[in-house]
């Protein structure tokens, strides 16, 4: 039996699941946690099996694209063992993709396994190639590490999208260098706007958003820059550098909202689907997953009745002076 799609109420069919399987991190970017996190005890978390059933559930109901988020994925107690799982549905094709945004930090012991898993491309976070200013942005972050990580991920033959959060001030200065950078290793580059997730002091986010139209007529000034029609299923849009022959991306949530054509939502290493990354809307997928360990039906039922509420869009916007739709959560409990 072929189950109906899930279509939520802006008629946007979803099929992408971003999956967060642990809220902690062996870093602290600066945009995205606190110096002193707490983090959820570990009875709180989905056990590796439990998140096998929930994305297989949604595989099930449509979903072709599976990211694995964090905090860091990596650092999740044996990770592997739940990509391997989930090679199965790319085997028998239910599974269009199967892919991880990573910090870079444990890429050198995992690249090949997870290219054995069946993963092609993956995205790793990076906002400066300064040693130095690495240390500051990351807090406990080291570059050598990631970049031998990233080295290991291309000798596996993965493909390599480097995200840089666009901060003012503090990588303005190596937008070329970055591109060049990303050129000259074959790798994509996607620019990121900082959004207000996460309480990390209101005077503090307004200093760091360096807006991205910014940014591009920046690049426009040493680059002639042709718009694309191509889409990744993410909410970048692309532009080539004619004279390098490169793309880079662009996700702007706060200056070019992308909502209308979202077709993700995401799951939290609790079992709480958040139906938009910039809205509180959740529900609760544990409870049905727990108390009915003979069915899926139940949990069908609430996943069909989340997508049901998905909100229009986030309501991010700093042109008041002060971070509107300001999120509590961190970027690290829905996985960004
Ligand atoms: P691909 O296009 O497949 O490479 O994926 P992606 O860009 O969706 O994935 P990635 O994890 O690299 O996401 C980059 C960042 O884009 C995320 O961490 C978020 O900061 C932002 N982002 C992704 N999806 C959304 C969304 O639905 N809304 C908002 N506001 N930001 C998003
Ligand atoms: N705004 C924008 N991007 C963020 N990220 C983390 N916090 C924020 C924020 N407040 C990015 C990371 C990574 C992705 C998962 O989200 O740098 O690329
Ligand atoms: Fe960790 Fe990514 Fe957050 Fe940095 S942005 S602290 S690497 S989860």
């Amino acid at each position: 039996m072929t189950e109906a799609p899930l279509i939520d109420p802006f008629q946007r069919a979803i099929n992408y699941l971003r999956v967060s399987v642990t809220d902690r991190c062996d870093f602290r970017c600066v945009y995205c946690m606190s110096e002193n996190m707490t983090f959820l005890p570990k009875k709180e978390l989905l056990t590796l099996e439990e998140l096998d059933r929930m994305c297989s559930t949604f595989i099930d109901l449509g979903v072709e694209k599976l990211r694995i988020t964090g905090g860091e994925p990596l650092v999740r107690r044996d990770i592997m063992t739940f990509f391997n799982a989930m090679a199965r549905h790319l085997e028998r094709g239910a599974l269009k993709e199967l892919t991880v945004t990573t910090n870079g930090s444990q890429l050198a012991r995992f690249a090949g396994d997870l290219h054995a898993a069946g993963m092609r491309r993956i995205n790793v976070s990076l906002d400066t190639l300064d040693e130095a200013k690495f240390a500051e942005v990351t807090r406990w972050g080291r570059l050598p590490q990631v970049l031998r990580g990233i080295d290991a991920a291309q000798q596996a033959g993965l493909r390599v999208k480097i995200n840089v959060v666009a901060i003012k001030g503090f990588n303005e200065d190596e937008l070329f260098s970055l591109a060049e950078w990303c050129a000259a290793r074959d790798m994509d580059l996607t620019f990121i706007e900082v959004m207000p997730m996460g309480d990390i002091g209101n005077e503090n986010r307004l200093g760091q958003y360096w807006p991205l139209k910014d940014l591009r007529a920046r690049l426009a000034e040493r680059y002639t820059l042709t718009d694309l029609a191509e889409r990744t299923g993410g909410p970048a849009r692309y532009v080539r550098l004619e004279e390098t022959g490169q793309k880079i991306g662009f996700i702007t949530p706060l200056t070019h909202n992308f909502c209308e054509s979202c077709n993700r939502v995401r799951l939290t290493c609790t079992g709480a689907l958040y139906m938009c990354l910039g809205q509180e809307d959740m529900a609760d997928l544990r409870a049905p997953l727990r108390s009915f360990p003979e069915t899926d039906a139940p949990l069908k039922e609430a996943i069909r009745a989340a997508i049901s509420l998905k909100p229009k869009g986030h309501d991010f916007d700093y042109s008041r002076q002060r971070p509107d739709g300001q999120m509590s959560r961190h970027m690290s409990h829905t996985g960004g």
